[in-house]
């Protein structure tokens, strides 16, 4: 599979200038600023074939929208380099524009006042998409997205979701190779998030568009991404499947019994007990000693359904974003 995007050793420092308070601090600012470096994305490197949906996930301030910002050209990197589909994105080259989309979540792009209708309109003429094309790829969004009733509203009016759903439009008109999105279901409701996340899903697999996507709910990214790049205070610290994340990160399991008959036994020297009565528990136990910790339980209780299960990745994720930066496991 061809690359279509790369970051090698991508690195973005912003500088900012340090204002003491009051008017003597603006004065001195202005005079002799106090320089700020904030290193907000440090020797980020991860190359994306094309068809992969990739899942970038961080806390907040890791330096995941100062990355999409400069991959598509808004940003100038301070340090190394980045390649989508052969271009450098600060060059700002026409026909990379024309391969790509940015959809920013927290920043709506179409006109407010018009509808979006109008809107596609303009685009369309922007991107210089034939009429025929522009048919082709409005009726197929409008219905997937099932948003006919609604083209010819002001944008002001429609709902946050509907919002959005014009905005994945706008930027898929010109038919792009690879689509970055920013939190693209931001504040949407369950529903709304779902439709999101399928309808993406089917444009990657039919279209085989290229997906780099961020986003704060962890059930958008087990629902699309296999791969995850996960980056904190800047630095790249994980690249790699759901499921190996999970196994690197969760460092425990859960175990989930139900015995035939009532034990009454302390169950604590097998793990933590999380929940218990006589006839079920629930331990979590080290991923390391799941299975010795399963084997005794089996052999010594009358146990008549067990389940091993990995913690959510929402807890892997929690427990990830909370530790220490110098405490993660090695690998
Ligand atoms: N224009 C800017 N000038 C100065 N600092 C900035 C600027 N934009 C972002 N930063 C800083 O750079 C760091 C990374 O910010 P960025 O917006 O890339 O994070 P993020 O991962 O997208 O976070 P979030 O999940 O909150 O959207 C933060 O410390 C932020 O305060
Ligand atoms: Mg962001």
């Amino acid at each position: 599979m061809p690359t279509v995007i790369v970051a090698d050793n991508l690195t973005k420092t912003y500088i900012l200038n340090k204002k003491a308070p009051g008017v003597a601090g603006a004065l001195k600012a202005l005079f002799r600023p106090d320089k700020v470096r904030i290193e907000a994305v440090k020797q980020v490197s991860f190359t994306i074939a094309e068809g992969e949906l990739v899942g970038f996930i961080g806390p907040n301030g890791a330096g995941k929208t100062t990355t999409l910002k400069m991959l598509t050209g808004i940003l100038f990197a301070t340090g190394g380099r980045a390649d989508v589909l052969g271009f450098d994105p600060s060059e700002r080259r026409r026909e990379m524009q024309r391969q790509i989309a940015l959809v920013m979540g927290n920043k709506m792009q179409l006109w407010w006042d018009l509808p979006a209708w109008e809107s596609f309109l303009v685009l369309k003429e922007i991107y210089e998409v034939s009429d025929a094309e522009f048919k082709i790829r409005i009726d197929e969004l409008v219905s997937i997205l099932d948003l006919s009733e609604k083209l010819h509203t002001q944008v002001r009016r429609l709902s946050l979701g509907e919002r959005m759903k014009c905005e994945l439009i706008a930027a898929l008109l010109h038919g792009p190779r690879v689509l970055f999105l920013d939190e693209p279901t931001l504040g949407l409701d369950v529903v709304s998030q779902k439709r999101i996340r399928e309808f993406l899903k089917r444009h990657n697999r039919e279209h085989r568009t290229t997906i780099l996507l961020t986003s704060h709910y962890m059930q958008d990214v087990a629902e699309l991404c296999e791969r995850v790049i996960v980056i904190d205070h800047g630095s790249l610290i994980f690249d790699g499947s759901l499921t190996s994340l999970t196994e690197r990160f969760g460092p425990v399991r859960r175990l989930h019994l139900i015995f035939r008959s009532p034990v009454h036994a302390d169950m604590s020297a097998f793990g933590r007990v999380l929940s218990s009565s006589d006839t079920e528990v629930v331990l979590e136990v080290p991923r390391e000693q799941t299975s010795a910790a399963a084997a005794k339980i089996l052999e010594q209780f009358p146990v008549k359904d067990i389940a091993i299960e990995d913690i959510a990745i929402e807890d892997v994720v929690r427990e990830l974003f909370t530790r220490e930066p110098d405490t993660l496991p090695a690998g």
